[in-house]
């Protein structure tokens, strides 16, 4: 079918539409009610249908001869590793990981946090909480235990899982130890923490409620699948927002599994049986949706990887997996290609390698800048799709849909809405924006199946946050444009959160963590342009009258602040002290004229600034430091 007809039909007939692709799936019971509004007027899917995630991804692929297909292939360069699980081991495996939770009174809607690192066994694990009918809350493993504990504390979890550790290269980070500095922060205690112990290292268990992963799986009894309704909860899944405290995006089972099920088709053009390696981590929602759930419940063969595109051990990294899994699509973040361009710019280490089977390279988590995307389409030979999503919705917004009909590409656009998804560009006081001019963009309601229904524990921050901006309408916090021929462009976060590395930050997180500091009256955190991270924060301090402290000393206290709190993922390594900040007169920080300032476009100077002199003062300062850089366009 044409792109353009699947999707009229998409956003005409929504639940006609979405009740022909649920029929793809292996429910217990077929949904009759499609699409509903609950008393609050939110939209939600497939309410009376029963499945189970896990049965659809796993169970019913062993019951249709799929059982000896490869599920999952593990390759770990920092670890040495390399191994296999067919859909029947997996099944095992998950069956009996489901028999150690329910041992240990874990049962429908019970949360579960896992802090893994990039293992098999959190694939099983996710798996296994699911087949439960409980919910998973994946923690990143780069979280520090603060930000770990304040997860604990939200979602309080009857249970943790982890490992004694990850690595990184060649550094080997000790989780357990971790976990315990943030089940001590937390005011929610969970009743018990399963540690799987790797090889590299064997984590100190303390308490009698630390069970041995391997202990408890030779001891279990496989636990069966659990029916759910179509709209309860299989995962929460932690992002960062505009303030200190994350967002719980709540994903409901059936719209989820129809969405996910539906994309690997549409969007990435895949068939089951085919190999799809997501190079992301399960700790964000890029593993949860193509790591995990979306190529299991396709019948395709996933890859975890445990490395990094360069120094694990070299540039060659991803050809040699796509060669040696013969790996069909590859999805990973930009970031990853400027690592490896800058290190390979001649793309030698690919020349060693057969990529042949490789038929598309996938990229999100960032815009994919023009040099990238022209670099790794020049090199690799292969399409290229930027496609453009978010932790809200699990799936993609907009994407060049492969599957359906391959459009031609637009570099620095993430091509056309994919069906589902009418977007639109509101100017501020919510009235569309003709083709060509920037605004904020926003998805007509109701959202396709997959998209959030609420924050865990905080329907108002849902309500205020995403839907009270523009009535009738989603806001996704992006600002961009579409043009004549209906292609999006989404050219940056319109609110205080930043992308490092494929990586979601909240700037005002960091603020809050550097204004704890003795030295500092006030600061403010923005992202600046980085050639390989996309973005790095950094602070722009006011000092304390009377506060003599030297600038490398007081820079070197705030970044290990940071680390501290946030963890090295923050990538948090440059604070500046300034004389004053540009505010409103009600002493507010002009945050958004900081990021013109650093982007260098036009800046809107507010009628209501405080003091216009420090504009210029500003400017100066932020283009004597660099921080001032032209986006790629
Ligand atoms: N556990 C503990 N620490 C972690 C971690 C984890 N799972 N992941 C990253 N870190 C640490 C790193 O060791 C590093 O610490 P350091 O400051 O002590 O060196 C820090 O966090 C920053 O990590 P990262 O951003 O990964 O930088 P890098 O220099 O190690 O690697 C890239 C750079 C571009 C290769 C890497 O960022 C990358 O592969 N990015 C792809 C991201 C991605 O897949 N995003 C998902 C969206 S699709
Ligand atoms: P996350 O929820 O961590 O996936 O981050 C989502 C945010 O990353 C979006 O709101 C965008 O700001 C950005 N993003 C992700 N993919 C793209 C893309 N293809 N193009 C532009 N921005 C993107």
């Amino acid at each position: 079918m044409s792109y353009q007809a699947e999707y009229l039909c998409s956003v005409e007939r929504p639940a006609h539409f979405w009740a022909e692709k649920a029929e793809a799936l292996p429910w217990y019971k077929q949904p009759q009610d499609i699409l509903s509004q609950d008393n609050e007027g939110i939209y939600h899917w497939f309410e009376d249908g029963e499945m189970n995630t896990t049965y659809m991804a796993v169970d019913y692929h062993v019951d249709n001869g799929r059982g000896e297909q490869l599920a999952i292939i593990y390759d770990s360069p920092v670890s040495n590793t390399k191994s296999t699980l067919t859909y029947r081991q997996l099944q095992k495996q998950v069956a009996l990981f489901a028999g150690v939770l329910k041992s240990q009174g874990i049962g429908k809607g019970d949360r579960v946090v896992l802090y893994m690192p990039m293992i098999t066994e959190a694939v099983i694990a996710m798996l296994a909480v699911a087949r439960l009918g409980a919910i998973h809350s994946v923690v990143f493993g780069g979280f520090a235990p603060h930000e770990l504990a304040v997860r604990i504390e939200d979602a309080e979890p009857k249970l943790i899982v982890t490992a004694s550790c990850g690595i990184e290269v060649s550094k080997i980070i000790e989780y357990k130890p971790l976990v315990d500095e943030a089940i001590a922060l937390s005011a929610h205690k969970p009743n018990c923490c399963i540690v799987l112990q790797r090889p590299q290292v064997t984590a100190v268990m303390h308490a009698s409620n630390e069970i041995d992963w391997h202990e408890a799986m030779a001891a279990a009894t496989p636990a069966p699948c659990v029916a759910v309704k179509g709209t309860d909860p299989l995962y929460i899944l932690y992002t960062s927002g505009t303030t200190g405290k994350p967002k719980g995006v709540v994903r409901e089972n059936g719209g989820h599994a129809v969405a996910l099920k539906y994309s690997m088709s549409a969007v990435y053009n895949m068939q089951p049986g085919e190999v799809f390696w997501a190079a992301s981590d399960v700790g964000w929602v890029v593993g949860h949706s193509y790591i995990v759930y979306g190529p299991l419940l396709h019948g395709c063969t996933t890859v975890i990887y445990e490395g990094k595109p360069v120094r694990t051990p070299d540039a060659g990294a991803f050809w040699r997996m796509v060669d040696e899994y013969r790996v069909n699509a590859l999805f990973a973040a930009p970031t990853a290609f400027r690592a490896i361009r800058k290190e390979d710019p001649q793309a030698s280490e690919m020349n060693k390698y057969d990529i042949s089977t490789l038929k598309t390279i996938f990229m999100a988590g960032e815009r994919l800048d023009p040099p990238t995307y022209l670099w790794t389409a020049e090199k690799t030979g292969k399409p290229i799709v930027d496609h453009w999503w978010q932790t809200e919705t699990g799936w993609a917004i907009c994407a060049n849909p492969m599957g359906l009909e391959e459009m031609p590409v637009k570099p620095g656009s993430s091509t056309l809405p994919t069906p589902g998804f009418n977007v639109k560009i509101l100017d501020s006081r919510g009235n569309e924006l003709p083709p060509g001019q920037q605004g904020a963009v926003a998805i007509k309601l109701p959202m396709p199946p997959s998209c959030l229904t609420t924050i865990w524990g905080d329907f108002e921050r849902f309500k205020s946050g995403y839907l009270s901006d523009f009535p009738g309408y989603y806001c996704s916090g992006d600002g961009g444009y579409i043009d004549d021929d209906g292609y999006v462009y989404i050219m940056g976060r319109t609110d205080d959160v930043i992308n490092v590395a494929g990586h979601r930050l909240s700037t005002g997180e960091m603020e809050e963590i550097i204004a704890a500091h003795d030295a500092i009256a006030e600061c403010t955190v923005i992202g600046v342009h980085c050639p390989l991270k996309g973005q790095t924060p950094v602070g722009l301090v006011l000092l304390k009258d009377g506060v003599d402290i030297d600038a490398d000393e007081l820079q070197k206290e705030l970044v290990a602040m940071v680390r501290k709190e946030i963890g090295p993922i923050a990538c948090f390594q440059r604070a500046v002290v300034v004389p004053r900040l540009p505010k409103t007169r009600s002493g507010k920080i002009l945050r958004k004229l900081l990021r013109q300032i650093a982007t260098n476009q036009e800046v809107a100077v507010p009628s209501t600034i405080d003091d216009p002199g420090s504009v210029a003062e500003i400017e100066s300062i932020m283009q004597a430091q660099g921080l001032v850089s032209d986006r790629a366009t």
